[in-house]
């Protein structure tokens, strides 16, 4: 079992390159079975999530050549198989852009339910309707999700709830499909942007991604013979942002996309923070013990929920008392016991957290209960006096590319360890 080390008390200090977002990158590769042709992609992060992705396209016929760490070439002019291996996809949650992509090129597609971060109950009934509303039979059953049509029809679809996968979904589906498609209601987020700007290189006709009606005109083919770049990872950019204010520290994040954290940027001002920025990159720092803040996570432009915990360190240690209330998942508190245990006072009951600030916490074995609250642990060793031994590396490896490696260059005293 692999565990990093953290020797804390440090403040970070220096320069970060955000490496390209994993949300994006995950609904990127599904769409490429999109294309009846080669594309080049590139700025992919090299996490775990991104491997296991493409790993499946290629039991599914793509050929794919790794350019370098970060850039790969994707063939998919021979898709033989709409029926991705069940025990591959159950194990994260983006397997579900298989369903889109699949049914829009083959209409035909079976994954397994998908796996991911037990952030509590994660339904995919919008995209269940999405894909009926196309024309598609779904059914759910035996740990697998199958759908099939005859030929995919646009339509309207207003979705009941605001949900990133669902509009990726609908929007893959739709890409082909005859006529036009209208999402309402969709998801803002960057990275439904970045798959929409993807797929209108490669050939497809989509607008009004980044608002909340998306249009798809569906096209006959999508033709590759492009490349590619993913955007940069938003809630990496912010994970690190965080760690800088959580450790008064003073950090240069290079490679984001400003405006996308805007309402991080916000809240960091709002705690006594600094912030300077220039379009591609943002200097953040603090001189003093933050001051307390409430936040409440929303759909993009909001808070995000996959910021929540590392901000709720930076509450943790913060002068006076925060809340933070959850309305996108049920279970995302699970951090909060593990930060008690280094001397935190975090009461969380439902969806609402209170954070009762202290002046210093102390280095304890802590265990990731999922992907961010394992990067919000890793910040909260750094915080914290003595050692602290962060366990359940499986989850933090899934998204963050060379995460200690990056925390090391900025001055964390950090190693992994094999036990
Ligand atoms: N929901 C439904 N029905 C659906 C789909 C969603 O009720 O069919 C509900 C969910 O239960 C939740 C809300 O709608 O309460 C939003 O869920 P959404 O579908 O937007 O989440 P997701 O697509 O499963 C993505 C990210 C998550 C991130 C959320 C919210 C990917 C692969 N995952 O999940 O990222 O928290 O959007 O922004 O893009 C992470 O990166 O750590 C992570 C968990």
């Amino acid at each position: 079992m692999e565990k990093l080390v953290i020797n804390g008390g440090t403040r970070l200090t220096g320069e970060v390159t955000i490496s390209g977002a994993k949300n994006a990158a995950v609904a990127i590769l599904p769409a490429t079975l999109l294309i009846d042709g080669v594309c080049t992609i590139d700025n992919l992060p090299n996490i775990s999530d991104v491997k296991i992705s493409c790993d499946i396209l290629q039991t599914l016929g793509a050929k794919i050549t790794w350019i370098s760490e970060h850039e790969i070439e994707i063939d998919t002019r021979d898709i033989s198989c709409s029926r991705a291996p069940l025990d591959m996809t159950s194990k994260f949650r983006a397997s579900y852009y298989l369903l889109g992509s699949l049914i829009g090129r083959c209409k035909d597609a079976q994954v397994g339910l998908p796996g991911g971060c037990n952030l509590g109950a994660r339904p995919i009934d919008q995209h269940i309707k999405g894909l009926e509303a196309l024309g598609a039979k779904v059914d759910v059953s035996q740990g697998k999700i199958t759908a099939k049509a005859k030929k995919l029809v646009g339509t309207s679809v207003y979705m009941d709830v605001v949900s990133v996968g669902a509009t990726i979904n609908i929007m893959l589906a739709a890409t082909l499909a005859e006529g036009t498609t209208i999402i309402e209601n969709a998801a803002k987020e960057p990275h439904i942007v970045d798959v929409a700007n993807f797929l209108n290189t490669m050939g497809a006709d989509i607008r009004g991604a980044g608002t909340d009606v998306i249009k798809i005109n569906g096209v006959k083919k999508l033709k590759g013979n492009t490349t590619y770049s993913v955007v940069p990872d938003q809630i990496e950019a912010g994970t690190f942002m965080l760690a800088a204010i959580a450790t008064k520290g003073d950090i240069l994040i290079k490679n984001c996309v400003t405006e996308h954290l805007d309402c991080v940027s916000a809240k960091i001002l709002e705690m006594g923070g600094n912030i300077e920025g220039d379009g591609d990159s943002l200097r953040v720092w603090i001189n003093k013990r933050p001051q307390k803040a409430n936040i409440k996570t929303l759909p993009y432009p909001g808070f995000p929920t996959d910021l929540q915990p590392q901000i709720g360190v930076a509450l943790a240690i913060a002068d006076g008392t925060s809340y933070i209330t959850e309305s996108i998942w049920e279970s995302r508190f699970q951090y909060t016991s593990e930060l008690n245990k280094m001397g935190a006072k975090i009461s969380a009951h439902g969806k609402t957290a209170v954070f009762e600030g202290v002046k210093t916490l102390s280095g304890a074995p802590v265990y990731a209960t999922d992907l961010r609250a394992g990067a919000a642990l890793l910040i909260a060793g750094i915080v914290a006096s003595g050692t602290t031994e962060l366990y359940n590396l499986n989850h933090i490896d899934r998204g963050y590319e060379n995460i200690e490696e990056k925390f090391r260059k900025i001055g964390a005293n950090i190693q992994r360890v094999t036990e």
